[in-house]
C-alpha cells in the first residue's frame, strides 16, 4: 500500500513493518541533514531533553530503539552512559555515525536477555510500530526493576492556532522540501501523516503503565509539537 494513502487508510500490520523499512532503507542516505531541515535544527535538542528524561548515573547501560543513524547514541555517550543501538533498517544502520554498537532487529523482539539495560531510550519511531503495546512488553523485559524509559516523537498540538502552523508546515513545507532536497516526497508526506498512529497522551501513557511500568506520563514541549513519554520498570 502507498505509504501516500488518506490517514485513514494508512497501511497496517505487515504491511505497514514492510512499508517502513524500505522508506527507511531508501531514506537512510540523506535522512540526518533533512532532520536538521524539517526540525529547524531543533531536533538535537529534543533528543538532549530524552538523555536527560532517564536521569541515570554515569555508567549506566542504555538502549537507544530504533536508533537510526545513531544520533541519541552519541548523546548518551556525551553523559558518560554505554549506549547499544538497535534498528530494523539495515540502510539506517549502515549510515549510522556512531562507535556504539548497533544491531539489526524488530523492536517486538529483542535480541537481549531479560533485565539487561538501565534504560530505554527512543526516538521518533513510536508512530512507526505496528504494535506499540508488543513494543512496550520487549522493553518491560529487557529493562531492569527501576529501569527507566523515555522516547520522543512528535505529535499534533492541543492549541488551535499551534496546529495550525504546524499542520503548515508538516503537511505543506516538509513534503515540499522532501521533495526538493530528498527527492522523495512519498516519505515526507508519510511522516507528518504518521502522527495519526499514535494514541492520545493519556492512553498512550495508559499503555505503557500496562506493560508494567510506573509513574507513566507524557510531557510536551516546542508548541506542543513534540511529545516525550517516560515511565520506571515496576
Ligand atoms: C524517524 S527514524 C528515527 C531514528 C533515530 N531514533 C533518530 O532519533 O533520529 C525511525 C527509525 O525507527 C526504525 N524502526 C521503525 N520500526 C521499527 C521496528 N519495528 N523495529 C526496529 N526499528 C524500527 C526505522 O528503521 C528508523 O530508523
Amino acid at each position: 500500500m502507498s505509504m501516500t494513502a488518506p490517514d485513514h487508510e494508512l497501511p497496517q500490520g505487515e504491511t505497514k513493518r514492510v512499508a517502513v523499512e524500505t522508506m527507511f532503507d531508501r531514506l537512510a542516505p540523506r535522512y540526518d541533514r533533512m532532520n536538521r531541515v524539517i526540525s529547524l535544527g531543533l531536533d538535537r535538542g529534543w533528543r538532549r531533553r530524552t538523555v536527560a528524561a532517564l536521569a541515570l548515573p554515569p555508567g549506566s547501560c542504555v538502549l537507544d530503539l530504533a536508533c537510526g543513524t545513531g544520533d541519541l547514541c552519541n548523546d548518551l555517550a556525551q553523559v558518560d552512559v554505554d549506549a547499544i543501538g538497535v534498528d530494523f533498517s539495515a540502510g539506517m544502520l549502515a549510515a549510522a555515525h556512531t562507535p556504539a554498537p548497533l544491531t539489526r532487529a524488530d523492536g517486538a523482539a529483542l535480541p537481549f536477555r531479560d533485565r539487561s539495560f538501565d534504560g530505554i531510550v527512543c526516538g521518533f519511531a513510536l508512530r512507526n510500530f505496528v504494535e506499540l503495546g508488543a513494543v512496550f512488553s520487549e522493553c518491560a523485559r529487557v529493562l531492569r526493576e527501576g529501569g527507566r524509559f523515555a522516547a520522543v516523537d512528535a505529535t499534533v498540538p492541543a492549541n488551535p492556532v499551534m496546529r495550525a502552523g504546524n499542520a503548515v508546515w508538516f503537511r505543506g513545507a516538509v513534503p515540499l522540501l522532501g521533495r526538493l532536497l530528498a527527492h522523495d516526497a512519498d516519505a515526507y508526506q508519510y511522516l507528518p501523516k504518521s502522527t495519526a498512529y499514535l494514541p492520545g497522551h493519556d492512553e498512550l501513557s495508559r499503555k505503557l503503565a500496562r506493560a508494567d511500568f510506573y509513574d507513566t506520563r507524557v510531557d510536551t514541549f516546542t508548541g506542543g509539537s513534540v511529545l516525550l513519554l517516560t515511565g520506571t520498570r515496576a
